[in-house]
């Protein structure tokens, strides 16, 4: 069998807090707690999970942006620490939640694209021109965008505009955070419809990060359920809503946003203090299933039937 694309061990990020009072010590928020997952060649990787849960952060540590303080990141089996900063952009690229937030405003989104061609591929402005034009119509944008400002253009042009400067790189695995919970339900499509074509064209590899249980069922082959900076299940996608072993995934399917408006109060407790973490599991206080050993010890991620890991002493019955 091959080597996933992506092993992640143990990998952990904190980050310091500063007090109000400039004598009181730092805190430390642990916002990313021993996560360890793999990722396939090919795969759109689902991450889900509540706002705060430590999505982005487990992304951004993933790609390089943020220095892990334990664990470890492989990409096709090298250590992210030990590969070349340009090797590692050529490699993996990280989509920005805010595609709009991460451009220069006062330049032309041309301007804005091909400085990493000058600099990481170093392309002559001929060929840049020639790369450009190709990206644009593989993302399905007119020529003309590339003369516009930042602030002339559509959230979902914008968004074609994020995914353009990932593969401009030429890398082939996007790591893209929350790329269409801003537009509207159409653009969506449209977006997860164009990211299915460049998968195919490029032969790519997604981790796919969204709070939206419809879209990561609908996109991606496996997801893992974050909670409280820990993966509480891994699991095929298609089993997200009917067969989740994790009584937090059975949480989310059950109160995902239906037609029918319901408000659903029980999923109105938030998650714990993230500089309080409680003793044993994060999520026992919301569960249904919560037993003895849960307030003990915080359980581990064990495979417990055929592709589904599971974090919980008292997993669902299927
Ligand atoms: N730069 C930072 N400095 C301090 N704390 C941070 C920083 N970035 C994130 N956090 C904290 O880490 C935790 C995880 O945040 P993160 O942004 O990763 O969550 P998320 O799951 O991406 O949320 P959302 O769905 O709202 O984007 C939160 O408690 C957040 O307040
Ligand atoms: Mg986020």
């Amino acid at each position: 069998m091959p080597k996933p694309i992506i092993q992640i061990k143990n990998l952990c990020k904190n980050f310091s807090i500063k007090q109000a009072s400039l004598l009181a010590p730092k805190q430390v928020l642990k916002a990313v707690k021993n996560v360890s997952l793999d990722v396939k060649k090919g795969e759109i990787f689902g991450i889900i999970g509540e706002s705060g849960c430590g999505k982005s952060t487990l992304a951004r540590t993933i790609v390089g942006i943020y220095k892990a303080d334990s664990g470890t990141v492989k990409l096709d089996e090298n250590s992210i620490e030990n590969i070349p900063s340009k090797e590692l952009n050529r490699t993996i690229q990280y989509v920005f939640q805010d595609p709009l937030g991460s451009l220069n405003p006062r330049k032309t989104i041309r301007q804005n694209l091909q400085t990493p061609l000058h600099l990481l591929l170093g392309l002559n402005s001929h060929q840049i021109n020639q790369k450009l034009t190709e990206m644009m119509e593989a993302v399905g944008l007119p020529l003309r965008t590339l003369y516009q400002y930042p602030h002339e253009i559509s959230g979902g042009q914008a968004q074609r505009i994020g995914i353009a400067r990932a593969l401009l790189a030429g890398s082939q695995i996007l790591v893209l955070d929350e790329p269409v919970s801003a537009l509207d339900v159409s653009v969506q499509a449209q977006i997860l419809e164009l990211l299915i074509n460049l998968k195919d064209k490029f032969s790519l590899t997604y981790i796919f990060i969204s709070h939206d249980l419809a879209v990561i069922e609908a996109f991606c082959n496996r997801v893992a359920v974050m909670y409280y900076g820990e993966i509480a299940e891994v699991l095929p996608a298609t089993k997200l809503y009917s067969q989740s072993l994790h009584p937090y995934t059975n949480l989310l399917a059950r109160t995902a946003p239906r037609l029918d408006n319901e408000i659903h109060t029980e999923f109105q407790i938030e998650l714990p203090d993230p500089l309080k973490p409680p003793l044993g599991c994060a999520f026992a206080p919301r569960c249904s299933n919560v037993g003895e050993a849960c307030k003990e010890s915080s359980p581990e991620l064990k495979l417990l039937k055929e592709n589904s890991y599971v974090a919980c002493h008292y997993p669902t019955k299927q």
